[in-house]
């Protein structure tokens, strides 16, 4: 049996922010922003939308592929009603801790055979999530679906007067749809996620973080707030952090199937900063064509940048089935990792 990924789905804002835009707000350039991060744009929600809408619309987009391309089911509602799981990535939930904002697209979705759960793993989020949706489905022969979605609001929590942090992250969402099959999962024939690495460094805690809001500094009665939860981050050392995890997720995970780079069609990473990737392909004389990038477009968005990458190239006839795909990925924590899946 194996656990493979069946359809791939996003939800984008509509509304485009370009470097210009910000430069006309704050003293930075198209061209610092360009050439420090890769970044051209971001996509922002507008007030309504919280992150289990932009959840909401990556998941309903991965069903209508899955019917599409033949699921079984005749609608994206009859095959909601199949999903045993959905696991929602986000460093934005729509409440603080409860409910679950996967609750809240479960409800939303007509998924009510599902469980549903939030993972907080922050950027890494997405890939944390597939290695725990993957064991659940593996746990017990009644799960055979889940969604594993990766969510963000990034802008709720971006200090817009902080030109280090804001020019940085953006909105959006990822979803995929895992489901067990009767492909092999070892063999040349083998399909589905065949392997993840997950992992974390504690000790860079204090590095990326949201200060406010939590049990260690609560808002308190009465407290007038000047700005509401930011992230807050060491940027130099998050990168020196990050190129490192990157390089050593993909030395890792090839070490560990006993292949060579030749053997991946395409590399998925976070799309934190397009330099953090360049090094790490550097370091290891991978070419960056072996990279999938959309930073430009859309700028970092957390625990979505993964789903939100595979989703365009998988509709862009990038990926064939057969082929071996890895993402990798880091985040606050700090947490870094990656997954081997043959498409
Ligand atoms: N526009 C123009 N100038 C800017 C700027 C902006 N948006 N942001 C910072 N600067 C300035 C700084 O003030 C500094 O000026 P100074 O030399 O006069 O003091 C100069 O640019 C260099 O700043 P520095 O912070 O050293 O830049 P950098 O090359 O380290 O790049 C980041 C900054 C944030 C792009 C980079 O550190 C980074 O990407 N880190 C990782 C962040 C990340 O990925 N976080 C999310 C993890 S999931």
């Amino acid at each position: 049996m194996a656990i493979e990924v069946t359809a791939t789905g996003r939800g984008v804002p509509s509304r485009r922010i370009a470097n210009d835009d910000l430069a006309g707000r704050m003293d930075t350039t198209d061209e610092w922003i360009r050439s420090h991060t890769g970044i051209g744009a971001r996509h922002i929600a507008d007030t309504e939308t919280a992150t289990s809408d932009l959840a909401l619309e990556a998941a309903r987009n991965a069903l209508s592929l899955a019917v599409e391309r033949g699921a079984g089911e005749k609608t994206p509602e009859e095959l909601a009603l199949t999903i045993d799981l959905i696991l929602l990535a986000t460093t934005t939930p729509d409440y603080n801790g409860c409910p679950p904002t996967a609750c809240i697209v479960q409800e939303a979705l007509g998924a009510r055979n599902a469980a549903a759960m939030d993972l907080s793993a922050a950027c890494s989020g997405f890939i944390y999530g597939l290695e725990t949706a993957a064991a659940l489905l593996n746990a017990s022969p009644e799960r055979k679906r889940a969604l594993v979605i990766g969510a963000e609001t990034l802008s709720r929590i971006t200090d817009w007067e902080d030109r280090a942090t804001c020019i940085l992250f953006g909105d959006g969402a990822g979803a995929v749809l895992l489901e067990k099959t009767g492909a092999p999962s070892a063999g040349p024939e083998r399909r589905g996620l065949v392997r993840s690495l997950i992992g974390a460094d504690g000790s860079g805690a204090g590095r990326l973080m949201i200060r406010r809001g939590g049990t260690r500094n609560p808002f308190k009665d009465g407290e007038t707030l000047e700005k509401g939860p930011k992230i807050e981050m060491d940027g130099r050392a998050v990168y020196n952090f990050a190129v490192k995890a990157v390089a050593g997720a993909i030395e890792t995970l090839l070490r560990e199937e006993g292949l060579g780079i030749d053997a991946v069609r395409r590399i998925v990473p976070h799309q934190a900063n397009a330099r953090i990737v360049q090094a790490a392909g550097k370091r290891l004389g991978i070419p960056e064509e072996k990279f999938y990038l959309n930073i430009e477009e859309y700028a970092n968005t957390s625990a979505a940048s993964i789903p939100l990458a595979l989703d365009e190239l998988n509709r862009q006839g990038g990926l064939d089935r057969g082929d071996l795909v890895m993402t990798v990925g880091f985040g606050g924590g700090l947490t870094y990792g990656g997954n081997l899946i043959v498409w």
